[in-house]
């Protein structure tokens, strides 16, 4: 199949593409972001079935658990969340501590290594494709990000991302315009959202994404979800 033929898609048709096509085999990835959110409104008008899972990483903000909770009760969604291996982490805190991703890009990227990678790979291994919320403005290593395509990092599972060419305008004039729930952080400017001890607000004028891992360099801002192949 030729994947540049989406790119001229809207998210609508590629959501309803993927809801005729894999039906309950195909998993939105939720973090109950602003996009995420924009997808799950828009997956809510359409026919059919898909699957909504998220990645607990047990250091996540209390404000992302009531947006799920909302999202839950508006739409009346099932949210399956996949939580980190509990040995993983039991010999991760007690060998580096609580904070360790502090330390060094490679002991962040250990982290998210347990608590999102490897539960997401869980996720995924019932899967025949995926759904995120990334899009091509986020930042330097998301500027190829296509609306459909092979995952070679995931078992060549079929990868969407139906909102690749939409601008942080278009997120929020969807949201406004369909009182789309979205995280109470969003609003203390935090624009886009992960764990709790790795995220902060930012100021105006900077990069979306600025306020992950703010002390780390932007070319290694992935936790390894979304490797660049
Ligand atoms: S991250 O890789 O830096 O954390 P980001 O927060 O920009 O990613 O989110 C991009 C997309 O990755 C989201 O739209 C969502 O599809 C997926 N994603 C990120 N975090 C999670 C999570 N905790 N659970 C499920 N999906 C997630
Ligand atoms: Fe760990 Fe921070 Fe990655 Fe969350 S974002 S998994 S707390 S390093």
């Amino acid at each position: 199949m030729d994947y540049n033929n989406f790119e001229s898609k809207s998210a609508q048709e590629i959501l309803q593409w993927a809801k005729n096509k894999y039906g309950k085999k195909a998993g939105l990835a939720s973090s109950f972001g602003m996009e995420d959110m924009v997808l799950i409104d828009l997956l809510a008008g359409l026919q059919g079935d898909i699957t909504i899972f998220t990645l607990d990483t047990g250091r996540l903000h209390e404000e992302t658990y009531e947006v799920m909770e909302r999202a839950r009760s508006k739409y009346g969604i099932t949210i399956k969340a996949y939580f980190p291996d509990k040995e993983d982490l039991e010999i991760l805190q007690k060998d580096k501590g609580f904070f360790s991703f502090r330390e060094s890009v490679e002991n962040r990227k250990e982290c998210c290594t347990i608590r999102k990678v490897k539960p997401l790979n869980r996720a995924l291994a019932k899967l025949d494709a995926w759904i995120t919320g990334l899009r091509r403005e986020q930042g330097i290593t998301r500027v190829d990000v296509n609306k459909v395509s092979l995952d070679d990092n995931h078992n060549s599972l079929i990868k969407i991302n139906p909102l690749a060419d939409w601008s942080l305008n278009m997120v929020k004039e969807y949201i406004k315009a369909n009182d789309v729930p979205i995280n109470a952080l969003h609003k203390k400017n935090y624009p886009s959202i992960g764990c709790a001890p790795c995220t902060r607000s930012i100021k105006t004028g900077e990069d979306v994404r600025s306020g992950r891992w703010w002390w780390e360099n932007p070319e290694h801002k992935e936790c390894g979800l979304h490797p660049q192949s």
